[in-house]
């Protein structure tokens, strides 16, 4: 099959990797050359992704079996248009289309389907953010409609943020929309991904829920599994098998809860791999979140998902601007056991970017914490220098 792969980070070059191992055929697109995935693919495109003339322009030109999104930067509206040319868009037009923008997912979320979210209110001025914050109440949290990764996201705790929090929502905002939402601030004691894997002819599968904590919108370490109530767990499981099924297709979805004292909250989720879930990289299950999403799509049955170890992911950042980063410390992350680790290979670097993934495992029995604490500690073994 020819696969055409739209981003081409990290999670994109796990995936090619992926697909290569079973004979697969990947074109890697992204905005810049010499982009992480484009380094195992077959073939590489650069080009704007939100430029619809463009995509057009690389579908028609490679004729793919399936348009595989690794981001959320994309002209999603064209997606529909390569539905009905027959091309298979991962896990479906629907899906990439709706979770590009915040309104969309939330109001299928909590409107059409019911589930739990944060209250939340929208917002295409400051005076409508005003009066938005004081029918959620404060702390509330401001988010661009179109941003991902936390960027122009803040919080807002009295009236005088209110201002701010608009600028830095409209500085942040990608794309031609200019729309917040503002949703109550969820108290949560954790928060959890769940990997769902939807499947063409075979039913839905759920990984060990994935835990995680986030800095400056970007995930720190991630560990599987979460600690979590039966309770909470199917209902998270139920909430997450009703939105995959709403929004069709096959594949693996990463779905975002907060676990609070008065429940699940769902969050938001991501129709295709998680930067959380690169813990499945420690070796945590029978197969890893990427295999399990070219699986899915390739419709190739998967049995069952089994978790086989506990494991943790730390994230390793560049802390300088450089057009050549280098790396120290590969010696002493090698030494340790039961630790593996990924450098990305990303031509530049700028401060907080993610360069690599250090990763540990151990037994079913050893506590959590204690496998978070090494992954730390891996991490901190490499030094990134510009
Ligand atoms: N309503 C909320 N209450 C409390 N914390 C929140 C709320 N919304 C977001 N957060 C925190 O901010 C993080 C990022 O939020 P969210 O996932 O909505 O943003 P994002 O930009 O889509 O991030 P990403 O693309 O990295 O998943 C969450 O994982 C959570 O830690
Ligand atoms: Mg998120």
């Amino acid at each position: 099959m020819k696969i055409l792969l739209l981003g081409s980070g990290e999670l994109g070059k796990e995936f090619v990797i992926s697909a290569q191992r079973i004979g697969q055929t990947v074109i890697a697109v992204d905005s810049y050359e010499n982009a992480p995935a484009m380094q195992v693919a077959h073939g590489f495109e650069v080009i704007n992704m939100l430029d619809g003339e463009a995509l057009d322009r690389i579908v028609a030109k490679h004729q793919p079996d399936f348009i595989v999104p690794e981001i959320e930067a994309i002209r999603t509206e064209r997606f529909y248009d390569y539905e009905k040319q027959g091309i298979t868009v991962v896990p479906s037009a629907k899906a990439a289309n709706f979770t590009m923008n915040r309104k969309a997912i939330r109001d299928l979320a909590a409107k059409e389907l019911g589930l739990k979210t944060a209250n939340y209110r929208y917002a295409t001025t400051a005076e409508e953010l005003t009066k938005a914050v004081a029918e959620v109440g404060m702390p509330c949290v401001v988010k661009p409609l179109m941003s991902s990764s936390g960027k122009g996201q803040s919080t807002i705790k009295t009236e005088s943020d209110i201002e701010k929090a608009w600028q830095y929502a409209v500085d942040g905002s990608r794309g031609d929309v200019v729309e917040v939402i503002v949703e109550a601030f969820v108290k949560f004691n954790s928060e959890i991904t769940l990997l769902t894997v939807t499947q063409n002819n075979n039913p839905t599968l759920f990984c060990a829920p994935i835990g995680h904590r986030q800095e400056r919108g970007d995930y720190q370490e991630s560990w599987q599994p979460a600690l979590i109530s039966d309770k909470d767990l199917y209902e998270a499981q139920d909430m997450a098998e009703k939105v995959t099924e709403a929004l069709g297709g096959a594949g693996l979805f990463g779905v975002e809860f907060f676990l609070a004292d008065d429940g699940v909250y769902f969050s938001e989720l991501s129709p295709r791999p998680h930067d959380t879930g690169m813990v499945t990289l420690a070796g945590t299950q029978n197969f890893n979140e990427f295999e399990l999403h070219l699986r899915a799509i390739l419709s190739l049955p998967i049995f069952e998902i089994t978790l086989e170890k506990v494991g943790a992911s730390a994230v390793i950042l560049a802390s300088e601007n450089s057009e050549n980063p280098s790396f120290t410390g590969i010696e002493k992350i090698a030494a340790l056991p039961k630790t593996d680790f990924r450098i990305f290979g990303k031509p530049t670097s700028r401060p907080y970017r993610r360069m690599g993934v250090a990763l540990v495992n151990d037994s079913l029995e050893t506590p959590i914490d204690i496998v978070v604490e090494k992954a730390k500690k891996a991490a901190a073994q490499i030094t990134v220098h510009p």
